[in-house]
């Protein structure tokens, strides 16, 4: 079965590009750590420790984190504790002035770019050809952009090992619907949808947890592995290469 490059999604869910959430206030509130519930702390915490497993268990002779949806570049601490460069994209200007800003005071080495993972390639990589790369998606990113075969295909030309971190299938619900609450989102509801479940809300934010099957089935038709390791009440970090 060959899957198409944009994932079917009922006409009722509408727009389904996150850009213009992301741009205005409510998509700041998505990142702001004061709205994170324990559930969601603990999400990140184990998020970022089963990437540093998963990293130093498997991955060896790495020498660069490439992190996807940085935001404020999260996770350029495990990067340099490991010993790998640091590189981060995120479509928000404004994500990447204030990671440019946290880099340059906490005295930490890395590189942001502006740079939607769609328009990644070997020309606009931040990440120098030589280096050997690890590409994450930290706190679903990768289930904000509904292109996932395409995602693949370019982490498969670019050659860049990948460390996926969403939610559990069979996770609670309420432990995601009552984050995107506390940030001020309205009508929040959780919708099966043909190869996940699709969070949506009225302000026009759209999250999608896909089905493991669904990736184990995309990443296999591109000749590419995948594990998976689940952490904390609600997480699950997928390694594909
Ligand atoms: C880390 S995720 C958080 C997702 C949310 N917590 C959830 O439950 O789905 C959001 C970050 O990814 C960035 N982002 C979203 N789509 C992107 C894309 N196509 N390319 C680069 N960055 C993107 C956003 O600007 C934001 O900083």
């Amino acid at each position: 079965m060959s899957q198409s490059s944009v994932i079917n999604l009922p006409e009722s869910i509408g727009k389904t590009d996150n850009f213009e959430f992301y741009s205005c206030s409510h998509g700041r509130e998505i990142l702001n750590s004061e709205n994170f519930s324990p559930d969601i702390m603990n999400y990140l915490e184990g998020e970022s420790k089963t990437i540093q497993e998963v990293i130093i268990n498997y991955l060896e002779d790495y020498h660069a984190m490439l992190e996807v949806g940085c935001g404020h570049a999260r996770n350029v601490g495990v990067s340099l504790r490991l010993g790998l460069k640091y590189y981060g994209i995120d479509f928000i200007e404004n994500e990447i002035v204030t990671a440019r800003r946290k880099l340059k005071e906490k005295k930490l080495s890395g590189h942001v770019k502006c740079l939607s993972v769609l328009d990644l390639n070997k020309a606009t990589t931040p990440v120098p050809a030589s280096l050997k790369t690890v590409c994450i998606f930290p706190f679903n990113v990768f289930g904000n952009i509904f292109e996932p075969v395409r995602i693949l295909k370019i982490m498969h030309d670019l050659n860049y090992t990948m460390l996926i971190s969403t939610y559990r299938q069979d996770a609670d619900k309420d432990a995601v619907l009552s984050y995107y609450k506390a940030c001020g989102l309205n009508h929040v509801k959780a919708m099966t949808v043909e190869n996940g479940t699709m969070f949506v809300t009225k302000e026009g934010f759209r999250s999608i947890v896909y089905h493991s099957d669904y990736l184990y089935d995309i990443a296999s038709q591109l000749g590419l592995v995948v594990d998976s390791f689940e952490f904390s009440k609600i997480g699950k970090l997928y390694y594909i290469r």
